[in-house]
Parts: C-alpha cells; structure tokens; sequence
C-alpha cells in the first residue's frame, strides 16, 4: 500500500518514524529544505506538490497545521478516489467538515495523537466514518501502534480526548516543573531536580503499565502509615488537587468543542 502524507512536519515525522517499509511512502512537503532532509533522513519519496501525493498514494495522512486544510483540500479535492482513504490528524476537525472539505470519495479517518508520538511512545485516538473500510483503519492502527498505543473511539468523545491525551503532555510537563522546582527548594541544583522528577513520572508510568496495577492499591502501598510519602500525600491529597485537574480537562474540552 502506497503511504502518502500532506505536510512533512513534526507529527508527520513522529508517523513515518514508525513505518517499516518507507519506500512506500511519499510526502508532499511546502519547505524545500525539510523535504531534503527527510528525503536524506528516511529514503522515502517527497515533492513539493501535494497533487502528486494524491495521485500516487492509497493511505492519505493530513498532517499540516489546521489553518493549512483547506488549502490542501482545494487542490487534492478533484483527484481524490474511491478506494482511498484520508487519515487527519489535525486537531479540532470533524469527519464531517472534513467530508466537506475533501468530498464524497475517499475514506475518513480521524486521529487524535499526542507528541509524544515523536519518541515512539504516542497516544492515539482514532475513529472513522462508518463506510471507511475495516482494512483501512487496520492499517492506521498498524501504522500508529508502531508509534506507541492506540484506540479506537466514537467520534463524540473526541474533546475528551483531546483535553486529557491531546493536552496532557503539557500537564505533566506542569507537574514535572512543580516537582523539580519543589526539590530545588530543598536544596537539589536544577538539572539533578529535573532529572529526578522525570525519571520518577517516567519510571511509575512504565510500572504501572508493565504491571496493570490498580492505582489505588498502588498509591496506598506506597503511603507506608508514619512514613515520608504519606506525610508528602498527606498535603497533596485533598479534593481540591482533583479538582483542579477536572477543571483544566473541562476547560481544555470545552476549547476543543469551540474550535471544532
Ligand atoms: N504537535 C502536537 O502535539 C499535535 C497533537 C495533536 C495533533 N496535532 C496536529 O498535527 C498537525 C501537524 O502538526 P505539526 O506540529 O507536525 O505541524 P508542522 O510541524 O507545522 O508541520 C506541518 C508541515 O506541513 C507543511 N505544509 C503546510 N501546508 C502545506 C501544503 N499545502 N503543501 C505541503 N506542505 C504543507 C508546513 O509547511 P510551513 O511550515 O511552510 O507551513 C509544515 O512543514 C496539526 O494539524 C496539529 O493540529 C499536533
């Protein structure tokens, strides 16, 4: 299957990255430089005209920023056929505006990444219009499990999504700032700081991934009664901690609604 992409960015990187056969792949790219340097990076095919993408390619990534669509659209609209199938990535536009902008013919497919995918650990929703066929979001799955974990999801659950995968590198990025800031304060240089709040999220995330432990019994067996965690969990630990973080993802969802 001919692998084609329209904008050669960050996130389009992330995907390629994950794509074992790259001489499938061919990217419509507007910045001649970055087309040379992916070209050089990876042997996959590009050009300055995403016509040609359209032309050549089965699997469709939209990969450009979401002021870009509709310039894309109106150009590849005409040449796009049955049998093709478009996957968007770009945050906050709906199967069905993306129905409008790119017509009757091709398969939809909507994914909702997260950065991360660019160190191969993403987290990917995906959803597709009914009439898309089943080998083609297998092959999305395929292509983006390759680049971390994936779902797939209703559409309407999509600004959850977002707000909690879509947005949530910047939240624990928070998190980590407010932990290494809370251990400089104690007396660690900055670096040491950053390094040990990092690889401690790190670290507890890959643990309770590898061993599907509850987080309650978790947190609990941590929080040793007279010890040091539970004296720390004894100040974080109040409703208005949780709160806080409902009110960003209810926020951030509501923002997600706006844009669509
Ligand atoms: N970054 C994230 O964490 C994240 C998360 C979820 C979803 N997304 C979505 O991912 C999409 C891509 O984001 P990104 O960060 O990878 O963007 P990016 O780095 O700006 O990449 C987009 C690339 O496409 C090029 N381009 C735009 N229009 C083009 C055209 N008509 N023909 C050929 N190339 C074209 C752009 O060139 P110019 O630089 O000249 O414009 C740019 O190099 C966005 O829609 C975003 O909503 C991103």
């Amino acid at each position: 299957m001919k692998i084609g992409f329209f904008g050669a960015g960050k996130m389009a990187e992330g995907i390629l990255s994950a794509i074992s056969d790259k001489r499938s792949v061919i990217m419509a790219e507007r910045l001649p430089d970055r087309a040379a340097e992916l070209a050089a990076k990876y042997g996959v095919a590009t050009t300055g005209d995403v016509k040609e993408v359209a032309k050549k390619a089965t699997l469709l990534f939209l990969a450009v920023k979401p002021q870009d669509v509709d310039g894309v659209a109106a150009e590849v609209k005409p040449l796009l056929k049955q049998g093709q199938t478009l996957v968007s990535i770009v945050a906050g536009k709906t199967l069905a505006r993306l129905r409008s902008a790119f017509g009757a013919k091709p398969g939809l497919v909507r994914v909702m990444p997260n950065l991360a995918l660019r160190a191969n650990a993403g987290m990917c929703a995906i959803c597709a219009t009914p009439k898309t066929p089943k080998s083609a979001v297998a092959a999305v799955e395929a292509i983006l499990g390759g680049a971390g974990a994936t779902v797939v999801l209703k559409e309407r659950d999509f600004d959850a999504v977002t707000a909690l995968s879509g947005s949530g590198p910047a939240y624990f990025a928070y998190m980590e700032e407010a932990m290494a800031e809370g251990g400089m304060k104690l007396g660690l240089k900055p670096d040491v700081a950053r390094l040990l709040a990092e690889q401690t999220m790190y670290g507890t995330a890959k643990f309770l991934r590898e061993s599907g432990m509850a987080l309650r019994p978790f947190i609990d067996g941590v929080c040793t009664k007279g010890g040091t965690t539970a004296a720390g969990m004894k100040k974080l630990a109040k409703p208005a901690f949780k709160k806080i973080v409902a009110d960003t993802l209810a926020a951030a969802a509501a923002r997600s609604r706006e844009l669509a």
